[in-house]
């Protein structure tokens, strides 16, 4: 019953206050690193440092934290690493897992996709999709944000690892080099959500949002859907149901993982969005409500002027497109 409730909290698209309840939540962060020179150099944090900082009355926010929650971008963008630095094998990009002093006593764990050649993806597009996702409100994108790391934290032993991260080098990197990248907060006790949730789910929710006939089985999985579908469709990204890319973790929250591909002008999403007859109407109301400057402001440097015009053409095609049901079957029918 307390799980129920928690996955109907988790998922339910219109609650808007406040940390949601999760039985993933980042487990007792304090949503900022422990200021400089106040942490323990060792790796294994010390809580009682935390207990004594308490008592002296320094203030200090603990609460649980969802893998979005944006307080978690400065932990990704300042806190120090702590234990090991792994390759994460399986798919087409390099990437890596470490954790980051967050004042927890295990860390947060987070991927880093440094900058690399390649067709597969560019690290920028997966902060970008968090930013769009967060100005949205989807709730969709794990927190993601830029990073610069040295070198030597990395195992380049892999002449092709190597030759990806640091095309044409002929010398190892020196002490100051430093790659660039997006790291991003690992979802706590996820699963990829393939079985009956890959393409086949897609399907079988396309089939059910596609008519206006009848009730909706589970209007939460239906709300997530259609944000995903429209986020997808807005990013091009063309690749949310080959394997992998979408979690489910064990609130039964849906999670868009590996955004890097996107923007291509991929057509699948089109089709998909095409096939829709009934939208969520929060998603709709947050899509009409994104502010075009302030949008433009938080993606400089992570999409070019071409492809957030077509990012806003795109916006608008949604839009259109609700109208254009509404109009011919009835906006009560339409949107849920
Ligand atoms: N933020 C994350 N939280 C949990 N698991 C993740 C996360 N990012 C990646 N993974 C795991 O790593 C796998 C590969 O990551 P992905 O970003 O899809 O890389 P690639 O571009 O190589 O496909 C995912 O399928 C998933 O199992
Ligand atoms: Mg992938």
């Amino acid at each position: 019953m307390a799980l129920a409730l928690s996955i109907l909290l988790l998922a339910w698209p219109t609650v808007e206050t406040g940390p949601l309840d999760s039985t993933s939540a980042i487990p007792a962060c304090c949503g900022r690193p422990p200021p400089a020179g106040a942490a323990p150099a060792e790796s294994d944090y010390d809580a009682a440092v935390d207990a004594d900082a308490d008592a002296a009355g320094a203030e200090k926010e603990c609460r649980k934290l969802d893998a979005d929650d944006p307080a978690l971008a400065e932990v990704l963008e300042q806190a120090e690493i702590v234990g090991k630095v792994s390759r994460l094998t399986g798919g087409n990009m390099i990437k890596y897992v470490f954790r980051l002093k967050d004042g927890s006593p295990e860390g947060l764990k987070v991927v880093f996709k440094p900058a690399q050649v390649g067709d597969w993806g560019d690290w920028k597009n997966e902060i970008a999709a968090y930013r769009i996702d967060q100005a949205l409100g989807f709730r969709l994108v794990p927190a993601t944000a830029r990073r610069e790391l040295p070198f030597s934290l990395f195992d380049l032993s892999d002449p092709k690892v190597a030759a990806a991260l640091r095309p044409d080098a002929l010398e190892p990197p020196g002490p100051d080099e430093t790659v660039e990248g997006a790291l991003q907060v690992w979802v706590p006790s996820s699963h990829v959500a393939e079985e009956g949730e890959g393409r086949a789910w897609a399907e079988k929710m396309l089939t059910e949002l596609g008519t206006t006939a009848g009730d909706l089985e589970d209007r939460v999985t239906a709300a997530v859907f259609v944000r995903l579908v429209i986020f997808d469709f807005l990013l091009s990204n063309p690749d949310r149901y080959s394997g992998g890319n979408m979690l489910r973790d064990s609130g039964g929250r849906y999670w868009a993982i590996d955004n890097a591909g996107a923007f291509v002008g991929c057509v699948r999403p089109k089709t998909d969005l095409l096939k829709l007859r009934r939208f969520e109407k929060v998603a709709v109301e947050r899509l009409k409500k994104l502010d075009r400057k302030t949008l433009r402001t938080q993606l400089k440097g992570l999409l070019t002027d071409g492809r957030f015009r077509t990012f806003w053409k795109r916006r608008r095609e949604v839009l259109e497109r609700v109208r254009e049901l509404s109009s011919k079957l009835g906006k009560s029918k339409v949107l849920f």
